[in-house]
C-alpha cells in the first residue's frame, strides 16, 4: 500500500462543498480534509445533517466536486434522538469532558447509537475499495471500525478522537465501557490530541482491559491483535487562515468592532454555547474582575460570540438561560448609557469576520473547563498584529495549553485567577506581548492541520498490516 492509496473519510458531519466558508462546526478541519481527500481522489462520508426516513432505505446521495466525492445519508427522527442527541450528545459528551453529573445512561440510545453505527457500516463499505486508507472522525462513531471489520474489511483503518479521553476513574462510570472500547482496538492507529488523554486511555487498556500496553510505542495488544495509540495534536490550516488577513470581510469586521469599542480594550471569547466552554464561570470572572477594579469599568468591552448548539438537548438550553441571565446582571450593575461592559452575541461569523474580530480585540479568552483542543486559541494568535499583539489568556484544561504555555494560563473555575489575569492582560507592555506572541505564532504556524493529517496519514500507512 503506498502513501497515496485513496482516502475515505467518515465522520458524522460532512462539509458538503456549497457549505464550505461558513463559520461552521468544522472549521480548519474541513478544509484540511478536503485538501488531503482532493490530492488523494477522496471520499468522504457521513450524515447530512438533514432527518428524514429515506435514512432508512439506503439512499446515499454523492456530489463530486474538485475531485472529492461527498457522500451523505440522512437520518431518521429517532436516529437522531437516540445517536446524536441521545448517545453521543448526552452520553458520551458530557462524560469525555468530565460532567459526571450531565451524564446520561439510557440503554434505548445505546441501542440507537449502535444501529446508526452499523448503518454506516452497511452503506459505506460498498464504497470502500480494496487499496484505500480509511481514516474514521469522532466520538459519534468509535465503534464503527469493528463494525466494518465484521463486514470484512481488511483495510488500514485510523480514528481520530476531536474531545478528551476522560481519567478511567470516570471512564468506568459508563455502562458497558469495556465493550465499547473493545470495538476500539478494531482500528489500526488511534490518535488523541494530547499525550494526557493518551496515558489515560493506555491507563484504561492495561488497567481495566488487562491489556499488554507498551507506552513508548502506543501499542496496545488484547487476544492477538495489535492497535497503536498516539498523540497527533491538531492545528490550524494557516495559509487559508492568514491569509483571510487580506479580505475585505476581514478588515471591515476590525473597523467595526474598534470603531464601536473607541478608546476602550476590546476583550473577546468565541464559543459555540457549550457547557464544556466555560462560559458562566468566564462571566462571573469578568464580573469579580469589575469589583475589584470599579476605576477600570470604562477601560474594558467584553464580547463573546456564542453560536447555539445542540439545541434539543436539555443541557443545552439550560446554559443558554444561564448565560442570559449572568450577562444581564453585569450588564445591569455596570451599563452607562454610553457604555455596555458585555456584548453577548448569540449567532455565528464567518472565518473573515473572526479573523477581524480577533485582530481588533488585545485580549483573547478562551476558557473551558475542559476541551479537546481548542482551536480558537490558535486563530486568536494567527490573528494579531506581530508590532502589537493582542494576549491569549488561556484554559490550562484546554488540550492546546501544553503547547501554548506562552499564553497567560489560567483555571477557569477561579474567577480570582481569571480577573487577576484580565488586569495583567490589560497592562501587559507591548515588549512582553511581542516575546510571548513570538514563541505562540511558531508553533501556530508550524504545527498545522496540514502537518497533522500527513502526519497521522503516513503513520497509518506505516502500521502493520492487518
Ligand atoms: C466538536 C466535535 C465535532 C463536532 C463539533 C460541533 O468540535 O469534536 O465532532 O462536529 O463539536 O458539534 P456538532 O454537534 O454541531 O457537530
Amino acid at each position: 500500500m503506498s502513501a497515496d492509496a485513496r482516502l475515505v473519510v467518515i465522520s458524522n458531519r460532512v462539509a458538503v462543498p456549497k457549505a464550505r466558508g461558513a463559520a461552521g462546526a468544522q472549521g480548519g478541519l474541513a478544509g484540511a480534509l478536503h485538501s488531503a481527500l482532493k490530492d488523494r481522489s477522496g471520499l468522504w462520508f457521513g450524515w447530512s445533517g438533514e432527518e428524514s426516513e429515506s435514512g432508512r432505505t439506503g439512499n446515499v446521495s454523492t456530489q463530486t466536486s474538485d475531485g472529492v466525492t461527498t457522500a451523505t445519508i440522512d437520518l431518521s427522527e429517532r436516529d437522531v434522538e437516540e445517536y446524536y442527541n441521545g448517545y453521543a450528545n448526552s452520553t458520551l459528551w458530557p462524560l469525555f469532558h468530565y460532567r459526571l453529573d450531565l451524564a446520561q445512561y439510557e440503554r434505548e440510545t445505546g441501542k440507537g447509537y449502535e444501529r446508526v453505527n452499523e448503518r454506516f457500516a452497511e452503506l459505506v463499505s460498498p464504497l470502500i475499495e480494496e487499496d484505500d486508507l480509511v481514516w474514521v472522525h469522532d466520538y459519534h462513531l468509535v465503534p464503527l471500525g469493528e463494525r466494518l471489520r465484521s463486514r470484512g474489511l481488511k483495510n488500514r483503518i485510523g480514528f481520530f478522537l476531536h474531545i478528551p479521553w476522560p481519567a478511567t476513574r470516570l471512564f468506568v462510570s459508563l455502562p458497558y465501557h469495556e465493550r465499547l472500547v473493545r470495538t476500539m482496538l478494531h482500528y489500526d492507529l488511534i490518535g488523541f490530541q494530547t499525550k494526557e488523554w493518551l496515558d489515560s486511555f493506555l491507563h484504561y487498556c492495561r488497567t481495566e482491559l488487562g491489556a499488554e500496553v507498551d507506552e513508548e510505542t502506543g501499542s496496545v495488544t488484547l487476544d492477538g491483535r495489535t492497535t497503536t495509540a498516539r498523540a497527533y495534536p491538531i492545528g490550524i490550516d494557516w495559509d487559508h487562515f492568514s491569509a483571510l488577513g487580506e479580505t475585505k470581510d476581514a478588515w471591515e469586521a476590525e473597523q467595526r468592532l474598534a470603531t464601536s469599542t473607541r478608546d476602550r480594550t476590546a476583550m473577546i471569547g468565541v464559543d459555540r454555547l457549550d457547557y464544556s466552554k466555560g462560559l458562566p464561570e468566564r462571566l462571573d470572572g469578568i464580573s469579580r474582575f469589575f469589583d475589584k477594579n470599579p476605576e477600570r469599568t470604562r477601560d474594558l468591552v467584553f464580547v463573546q460570540i456564542a453560536p447555539p448548539s445542540r439545541e434539543d438537548v436539555d443541557s443545552y438550553q439550560a446554559i443558554r438561560a444561564t448565560l442570559e441571565q449572568k450577562a444581564g446582571q453585569i450588564n445591569g450593575a455596570r451599563s452607562e448609557v454610553d457604555l455596555v461592559p458585555v456584548r453577548y452575541v448569540n449567532r455565528g461569523y464567518s472565518h473573515s469576520e473572526l479573523f477581524g474580530f480577533f485582530r481588533a480585540s488585545k485580549i483573547g479568552l478562551v476558557t473551558p473547563l475542559r476541551d479537546g483542543m481548542n482551536l480558537v486559541a490558535k486563530e486568536y494568535i494567527a490573528a494579531q498584529d506581530p508590532e502589537d499583539p493582542g494576549v491569549l489568556i488561556l484554559s490550562r484544561f484546554a488540550g492546546a495549553a501544553a503547547q501554548m504555555e506562552d499564553a497567560l494560563l489560567v483555571n477557569p473555575h477561579s474567577p480570582d485567577d481569571l480577573a487577576h489575569a484580565i488586569k495583567t492582560a490589560l497592562d501587559m507592555p507591548r515588549d512582553e506581548r511581542k516575546a510571548r506572541y513570538e514563541k505562540l505564532i511558531a508553533t501556530v504556524r508550524d504545527d498545522n492541520v496540514q502537518d497533522w493529517t500527513k502526519t497521522f496519514l503516513e503513520d497509518l500507512d506505516r502500521v502493520v498490516e492487518y
